[in-house]
């Protein structure tokens, strides 16, 4: 039997709150895209559910793909570095590609796909994100999509983790009594 975990989940966004969000930004996407096919690009692994819930809304026709990228590592402590794990199998070439992602917090990693992205040359390159830190932000990126403005604190919840626990739960909280908790722990 294993411990279970000593941290707390204070709820952040609801379920429903989740679930109206995700939809009114289905509901633009679609009308953005009106008429074109759209490779939906999802970063592993922090965007699965909104990624599944998302493209489930949408009414425009998607390819989808995805993406594993590493820059924390099972900490919370950036490591200020990202690599491509596993890559995509589309090309894109000529497509419109959005790009959907969990989290943006020092923005440090989007800024590495958009460049790796925009070298295989899409049509269109746009970004998706179910929550935006700007507070954290080291550099300057202006997603196009945003579910959720949420404040400096960690996060766990509907996919995104602390060291692979909490993707499953429904919500999204923020993690209280994380241990080794410092300035620069993230
Ligand atoms: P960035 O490169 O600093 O923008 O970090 C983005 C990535 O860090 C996200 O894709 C998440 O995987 C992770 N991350 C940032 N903040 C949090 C958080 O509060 N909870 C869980 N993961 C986070
Ligand atoms: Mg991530």
């Amino acid at each position: 039997m294993s411990t279970p975990p000593r941290e707390a989940v204070r709820e952040l966004l609801s379920e429903k709150t989740i679930a109206r969000r995700v939809s009114e930004l289905a509901a633009r996407i679609s009308a953005d895209y009106a008429g074109r096919e759209v490779i939906v690009i999802g970063i592993l692994k922090g965007s699965w559910i909104f990624l599944a819930d998302l493209v489930r809304l949408m009414t425009v026709p998607v390819v989808i793909d995805f993406m594993t990228v590493s820059s924390y590592g099972t900490s919370t402590r950036t490591s200020g570095v990202v690599k491509i794990v596993t890559d995509l199998k589309c090309p894109l070439e000529g497509r419109d590609v959005l790009l959907v992602e969990d989290i943006l917090d020092s923005g440090l990693t989007m800024r590495y796909l958009l460049d790796n992205l925009r070298r295989r040359g899409p049509r269109s390159l746009r970004v998706c994100v179910l929550m935006d830190k700007p507070a954290r932000r080291k550099v300057e990126i202006r997603p196009d999509y945003v579910g959720f403005e949420v404040p400096d604190e960690f996060v766990v919840g509907y996919g995104t983790d602390y060291a692979e626990r909490f993707r499953h739960l429904p919500f999204i909280g923020c993690l209280e009594n994380r241990e080794g908790e410092g300035d620069d722990a993230r």
